[in-house]
């Protein structure tokens, strides 16, 4: 029965950025679940599963794989969601009931507390199953955006906005700098009359990332040039950035 479950945040995606917290567990674990979506060559699970054999070469563990649905796309986002993670829990839920390990590890892109699902879906787990939980912290994409370019996210009494490209478009001006993680509707473009700066990033911290930086108006149909083409070519774009009144940087 499993007593423990470790979420461990693994970066993004290259062993270089995992904590050395995170390697510590990992080289203690015998067993890692390892989600999967029905159907889907899934860059995410590969991922996984190389930083797993990257740290522990001598293969003494056990790779759970956990049949996780895909996310309906029609209907109200917030109830979908809900539903979706939900119906994540139920799967937990009859795997780990079965599993005789007493400690498993499951790999969490960037850090677990950013846009991520994984901890209020353990915790629904907890409602039934008997099991702590541990969260290893790690390094987000933002924060690679941030050293890359070698800026400040924050400013001396200053504000700093995180949000989803649903959240951004709640704003007609920005004000403040906001960190946008990934923008399939391309929102930046409800912005261009404003005087701002980008700093903008795609796959971060992997051997294909792409800086861009500059004057919105000025690089905007570059960057959207760019991720268009990326994301057909590779079938998904990993997208951060950053906007800041020009004023301020
Ligand atoms: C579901 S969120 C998870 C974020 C993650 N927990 C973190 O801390 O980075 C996934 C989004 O994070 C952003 N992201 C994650 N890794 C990235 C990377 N290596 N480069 C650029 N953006 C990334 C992308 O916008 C991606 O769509």
């Amino acid at each position: 029965m499993i007593e423990k479950i470790y979420l461990i945040g693994m970066g993004p995606g290259d062993v270089k950025y995992l904590t050395l917290e995170a390697v510590e567990v990992i080289r203690k674990l015998k067993l890692f679940l390892i989600p999967v979506k029905a159907g889907k060559k899934e860059a995410l699970t590969l991922k996984r599963k190389e930083i797993i054999a990257q740290i522990k070469p001598e293969k003494d563990y056990r790779l759970l794989e956990i049949p996780f649905p895909e996310r309906k796309r029609t209907g109200s986002y917030k109830k979908e969601v809900k539903k979706w993670r939900e119906s994540k829990a139920q799967i937990l839920k009859e795997v780990l009931k079965k599993e005789t390990e007493k400690e498993g590890g499951f790999l969490v892109w960037g850090d677990p507390s950013i846009y991520d699902g994984h901890l209020e879906i353990f915790k629904e787990v907890q409602k039934e199953l008997n099991f702590s939980l541990e969260v290893i912290p790690g390094i987000s994409a933002f924060q690679i955006l941030s050293a890359k370019h070698q800026i400040s996210l924050t400013e001396i009494g200053g504000t700093l906005i995180f949000t989803t490209p649903r959240g951004i478009k709640k704003f007609t001006q920005l004000q403040d700098r906001i960190v946008v993680f990934l923008d399939n509707y391309e929102t930046y473009k409800n912005f261009t009359s404003q005087n701002l700066k980008i700093y903008w990033g795609a796959y971060l911290g992997t051997p294909e990332e792409i800086l861009f930086s500059g004057n919105l108006k000025e690089v905007l149909p570059q960057i959207i040039e760019l991720r268009r083409k990326l994301r057909k070519e590779k079938g998904f774009i990993m997208e951060t950035y950053l906007l800041s009144p020009i004023s301020e940087l």
